[in-house]
């Protein structure tokens, strides 16, 4: 087995095979999405199936959605402040293009992802908080303010998208956990169930996902809680039943299907620094003059449009969070 640390990398990493590897058919993921053909090619199927496959998956999200406990809940009141001029990207191809390594390191793998069990589901919060508590997702909804934004979301492999998303202000969380006063970063952990999500199997990454920032950064208005994307529940392949949406960093960081939210003086070491911290650091901020070590960042290819536009500092999101990096010197802020 090659050591996947050598070359690890978002954007081309297969399993077993570095990503200065790959054949011609399988390009780059995107590359692969963007070009009908080479996509048809490796899904090894002809033209006519692919809307078919396309449609079945947003379909099968769509009937989750409907058997979701809090599908009652939806959709919910958009808040006007979190709006955007770009058009939404179409459920149907958000649905059918999704990182989410635990079922797999392509983009395909929303079919896979509907074997998660969602529910029960519970949130361990811990740490150096005065409420310590594990609580039933069902219970944490009907404690929180929900809301929809529309936010833009920048992968580290350069694909944008714009989503609507519903869910909570991470800072309301954190009002219930009660940090104290030694608590510096908040950490996210993914569920761990290798029997369902066979990525997990692949032991050379360092399972749980884990991400984290810091507690002034999660108490930003900007940080939130998904629960709910396109005025449903969230669809399984975008991180049912809580995940993170931290829209002026890299995508990476928004870790999906949440566990475990602790609280800690320490900063963690996240998934993505643990396999390749000269790639993906802790901050992240998205920065078009700070290119990723193999490739630039300086533009961005809109998922749906195929249109190449320049990266925004902070994705746009500057006027919010440009002063939480203030005074931070001698760091690697945008990788
Ligand atoms: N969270 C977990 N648990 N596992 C993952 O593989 N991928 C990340 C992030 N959160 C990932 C994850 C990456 S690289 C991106 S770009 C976004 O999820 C993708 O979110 P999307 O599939 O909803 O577009």
């Amino acid at each position: 087995m090659e050591n996947p640390k050598q070359y690890s990398n978002l954007c081309a990493y297969r399993a077993n095979r570095p990503s200065w590897a790959l054949s011609e058919n399988d390009a780059t993921p995107e590359a692969a999405f963007f070009n009908r053909r080479e996509l048809l090619k490796g899904l090894g199927i002809g033209a006519g199936l692919v809307a078919g496959i396309t449609g079945s998956l947003y379909g099968a999200s769509e009937a989750i959605a409907a058997e979701d406990p809090s599908a009652g809940l939806y959709p919910v009141k958009r808040n006007e402040a979190f709006k955007l001029e770009r058009d939404i990207t179409p459920e149907k191809i958000n649905a059918a293009y999704n990182n989410f390594y635990e079922f797999g390191s392509h983009k395909q793998i929303a079919a896979a992802a509907q074997s998660l069990k969602i529910r029960p589901w519970e949130v361990t919060i811990d740490g150096l908080v005065e409420k310590p508590m594990t609580i039933g997702i069902d219970d944490l909804l009907a404690k929180m303010p929900l809301e929809e934004r529309l936010y833009r979301h920048r992968c580290v492999e350069a694909w944008s998208m714009t989503v609507p998303w519903s869910g909570f202000s991470l800072s309301k969380l954190v009002a219930l956990a009660k940090p104290t006063s030694g608590a510096k970063y908040v950490r996210f952990e993914t569920f761990s169930d290798p029997d369902v999500a066979t990525g997990q199997k692949q032991t050379w990454y360092p399972w749980p996902y884990v991400e984290a920032i810091t507690i002034e950064e999660a108490t930003n208005d900007l940080a939130f809680m998904v629960t709910g994307a396109y005025g449903k529940p969230l669809a399984k392949q975008f991180g049912s039943p809580l995940r993170l949406a931290l829209p002026w960093k890299y995508g990476f960081k928004s870790i999906k299907s949440i566990v475990k939210i602790s609280f800690t003086d320490k900063r963690p070491k996240s998934f993505w620094e643990q396999l390749n911290a000269n790639e993906y650091g802790f901050w992240a901020n998205v920065n078009p003059e700070v290119s990723h070590p193999r490739w630039s960042q300086a533009n961005e290819t809109i998922l749906h449009t195929r249109e190449k536009v320049p990266t925004l500092l902070f994705n746009g999101y500057g006027e919010q969070v440009a002063s939480l990096y203030e005074n931070i010197e001698g760091q690697q802020l945008y990788r």
